[in-house]
């Protein structure tokens, strides 16, 4: 196993951050940390990374201790911060020296391992520029580059594309990707559901500090059922909404909030049944989809919330 974190907590306080976390990663494999603002996924890579000592519970870097220990884990791990590290006066090659050095690398070694993470995230030819001069885009990918530069075994990266265009987020997923074919393990945290689906193989979605369901993501969606989900927008009553839900057969009722209600349904015979229902009910309704299950739908179904981008 690459990293084994067991049943760790942290409180910053009386701020209880960190409540109970269990999850495994495998070399190779990517898994995902899947949580609105707030959910704890910073302060569970921190406790992994070992800048955090965790209140009780551990966290294992290929058997060893992440925090305390001979520092034999933290050399085997890249660390890529949610808020951007880089000097801003000094070009993207030195920047990439300064991590590297830290990681105990030198000369030519040192070099070449520059070079090669300046590849890896497309930066090659920009090597020379003040980081000042970069777009944030850029900035994500040399954030990036700054935790692959001693080719780290486990991989912590903390929302690594949290407010970028499109096309720098798939330049950005493919590089973890590529990471994880060649065997490492990747850590990965994210609000962005489609991203997750996308990349994890597994994942937790966390939510106040625990880990509120854990699996593939076929595993998960499995938990709002196979079939269609269906949205509704207008002035509802989640109370009559829930009572109408219940009179339906295959038809579950997931949440409610604000202005949208969404329900499971089992499948498409049941999905009609509901549709006639809410039609027939005399809500004023200003929208309705129906979509196959997603993360969405298994977020919607644990927190009663939606997790927006
Ligand atoms: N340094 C700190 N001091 C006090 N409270 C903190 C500190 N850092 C985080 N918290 C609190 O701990 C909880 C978990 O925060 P954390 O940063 O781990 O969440 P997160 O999932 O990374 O959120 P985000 O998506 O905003 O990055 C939140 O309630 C947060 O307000
Ligand atoms: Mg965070």
């Amino acid at each position: 196993m690459a990293l084994r974190v067991a049943d760790i907590r942290y409180a910053y306080g009386k701020t209880v951050a960190v409540d109970g976390v269990s999850f495994d990663v495998r070399p190779g494999e990517i898994f995902g940390l899947l949580g609105p603002n707030g959910a704890g996924k910073t302060t569970t890579i921190s406790i992994v990374s070992g800048i955090l000592p965790p209140a009780s519970g551990q966290a294992l870097i290929f058997g060893q201790e992440a925090s305390g220990g001979s520092g034999r884990a933290r050399a085997r791990m890249g660390v890529v911060p949610q808020d951007i590290a880089l000097y801003e006066e000094l070009s993207a090659a030195e920047n990439l020296r300064f991590w590297g050095r830290l990681y105990g690398l030198s000369g030519a070694g040192l070099e070449d391992a520059v070079r090669r993470s300046l590849d890896l995230v497309g930066l090659a030819d920009r090597a020379t520029a003040r980081v000042k001069t970069y777009s944030g885009g850029l900035k994500r990918r040399l954030n990036l580059a700054a935790g692959l530069v001693h080719a780290p075994d486990l991989l912590l990266l903390d929302e690594p594309t949290v407010g970028i265009d499109p096309q720098a987020r798939l330049r950005i997923l493919d590089v973890v990707r590529d990471q994880a074919r060649s065997g490492r393990a990747v850590l990965y945290t994210s609000h962005y559901l489609e991203e997750a689906e996308q990349i994890c193989s597994r994942l937790a979605i966390i939510d106040h500090g625990r880990v509120l369901a854990a699996g593939t993501v076929a595993e998960l969606r499995r938990l709002v059922g196979e079939g269609p989900v269906v949205r509704v927008r207008g002035s509802i009553d989640g109370d009559g909404l829930k009572a109408l839900a219940a009179r339906c057969p295959g038809v579950s009722f997931l949440s409610a909030d604000g202005d949208t209600a969404s329900f499971a349904a089992r499948d498409p015979d049941a999905c009609s049944g509901l549709v006639r229902a809410l039609f027939g009910s005399g809500l004023k309704l200003d929208d309705l989809r129906v979509k196959e299950p997603n993360l969405q739908s298994v977020f919607l179904k644990l927190t009663g919330r939606e997790l927006r981008d």
